[in-house]
């Protein structure tokens, strides 16, 4: 596992992107619970955002692609609306302690 950040650099209801040995992520958190995804959109698999660290549509309720404006699952990832609809996006492996977020890298060790 390798640490993402501290708890305090994911408010509630914010998003941020990371970007590690590579793979670009991205993390945001509701109702308290962290969920982290691979920042690749199924539809072109180009980053989903236009702005820094903005993954969340304005309600913050959903994730967004800005390329089409795909939207998806927070919980889950799905696309429930856009071009990609039905398709996910790629869930990365978290867990918070005292310490901060910390995710099992794609592909590491
Ligand atoms: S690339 Fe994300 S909706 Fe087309």
């Amino acid at each position: 596992m390798e640490l993402l950040c501290t708890g305090d650099q994911l408010p509630e209801a914010q998003s941020r992107g990371f970007e590690i040995n590579g793979h670009k992520l991205f993390a945001t958190r509701r109702d308290g619970k962290v969920f982290v995804y691979e920042n690749r959109c199924p539809h072109r698999g180009v980053p989903l955002e236009w702005q820094p660290d903005q993954f969340l549509d304005p309600s913050a309720s959903l994730i967004h692609c800005a390329t089409h404006g795909a939207l998806f699952l927070i919980e889950s990832g799905e696309c429930v609306a856009g071009p990609c609809e039905g398709r996910s996006l790629t869930g990365i492996t978290s867990h918070e302690d005292h310490q901060g977020i910390w995710i099992d890298i794609p592909g590491g060790n």
